[in-house]
C-alpha cells in the first residue's frame, strides 16, 4: 500500500476562478521523501492541504495509507499526517512552548507526555523557552517549534511546507538528518521548499509544480539539471549543478566536499 495517493485530483478555491490544482495524480510510497516544488501560486501548499485532508478533491480521490481521505476527518487523519504550515503563526495557540508540544501527546494518548515531550524540546533546542509564550519566539524557533510539535506524536507522513525558512545552518543541517532517519525508520516526508541547495545536499524526488501540474517528477539530479524545466518553473540551478556544467562533469557532486576532492584529483594536488 503506497502512503499517499492522489488521482485525477482537481481543486478550485471558490473565490478564485481558476483550478489551484488540475488533473493532478501522483503516486508516493512509504519512506519516500518528496520535494516539491514550484513558483509562488502553483499550488504546491494546496497539494499539501490535500494530504491531511484540509482540503478535500472537487474531483478525484487522494487516498492517504489506503483511505480515501473525503471519509476522514482531519482529526482523524492529524493522528497520522503532521504538517507544519508555511507560516507558524497559523499553527501556534498554546500558552507556552511546553503546553505547545503537549497538545498533540494528549489528544492522541501518547505514553508519558511529559518526558516525550522535554525530549523532543530538548532536540529542537527550545527547552529552555518551555515556560515562554510561543509567540515571543524568533521566526526560525517559531517554525522548529511547530516541527517538534508535529514530530512529538510520532506520525507516518511529515509535510514541512518551506521548513528551511528563517533557519541557519545548523539548523538546516539538522532538519536534514532528521529527514533521512525519518524515512529510514519506514515514514513519508514531503518538503515544499524553495531551498534548492537544501534539496539538492537531501537527494529526494522532486515533483515540480506549475500552473496547478506536475510538470515534473524525477530523481533531483535529473530534474534539477534540466535547464528547460527549471526555466519554465522559475527555478535556477543549484550551485554545485552549475559549478560541474561549467567544468563539463556529467555528474555533478552531491557536497562541497565532494566537489574538491574531484577538482584536487583532476589536477593531481596532495589532499
Ligand atoms: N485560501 C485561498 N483562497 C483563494 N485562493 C487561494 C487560496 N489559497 C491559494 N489560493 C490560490 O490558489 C493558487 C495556488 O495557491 P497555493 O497552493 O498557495 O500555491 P503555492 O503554495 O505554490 O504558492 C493560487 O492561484 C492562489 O492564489
Ligand atoms: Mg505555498
Amino acid at each position: 500500500m503506497s502512503a499517499i495517493e492522489f488521482d485525477h485530483v482537481w481543486y478550485r478555491y471558490s473565490s478564485h476562478q481558476d483550478y489551484a490544482l488540475k488533473d493532478v495524480t501522483v503516486t508516493i510510497g512509504k519512506g519516500e521523501i518528496v520535494g516539491v516544488v514550484g513558483p509562488n501560486g502553483a499550488g504546491k501548499t494546496t497539494f499539501a492541504k490535500h494530504i491531511n485532508g484540509l482540503l478535500k478533491p472537487d474531483k478525484g480521490l487522494v487516498k492517504v495509507l489506503g483511505r480515501d481521505t473525503k471519509d476522514e476527518s482531519v482529526a482523524r487523519l492529524s493522528r497520522d499526517v503532521g504538517i507544519i504550515f508555511q507560516n507558524p503563526h497559523h499553527q501556534l495557540f498554546s500558552e507556552t512552548v511546553s503546553e505547545e508540544v503537549l497538545f498533540g501527546l494528549k489528544n492522541f494518548d501518547v505514553e508519558n507526555p511529559g518526558l516525550v515531550a522535554e525530549r523532543v524540546l530538548e532536540d529542537f533546542g527550545l527547552l529552555q523557552y518551555r515556560e515562554k509564550p510561543p509567540l515571543s519566539l524568533s521566526g526560525g524557533e517559531k517554525k522548529r517549534l511547530c516541527i517538534a510539535s508535529a514530530i512529538a506524536w510520532d506520525p507516518k507522513i511529515l509535510v514541512l511546507d518551506e521548513p528551511t525558512v528563517g533557519q541557519d545552518l545548523n539548523n538546516k543541517r539538522q532538519l536534514l538528518d532528521l529527514i533521512v532517519s525519518w524515512s529510514q525508520r519506514g515514514k513519508t516526508a514531503i518538503l515544499v521548499s524553495h531551498d534548492m541547495e537544501f534539496l539538492w545536499a537531501l537527494n529526494p524526488r522532486i515533483l515540480v509544480f506549475s500552473k496547478g501540474r506536475i510538470l515534473a517528477d524525477g530523481k533531483v539530479d535529473v530534474v534539477f539539471t534540466d535547464e528547460e524545466i527549471l526555466h519554465e518553473a522559475s527555478l535556477r540551478l543549484p550551485q554545485l549543478a552549475e559549478l560541474a556544467a561549467k567544468l563539463g562533469w556529467k555528474n555533478p557532486p552531491r557536497t562541497p566536499s565532494e566537489a574538491a576532492k574531484r577538482i584536487l584529483e583532476v589536477k593531481g594536488w596532495p589532499m
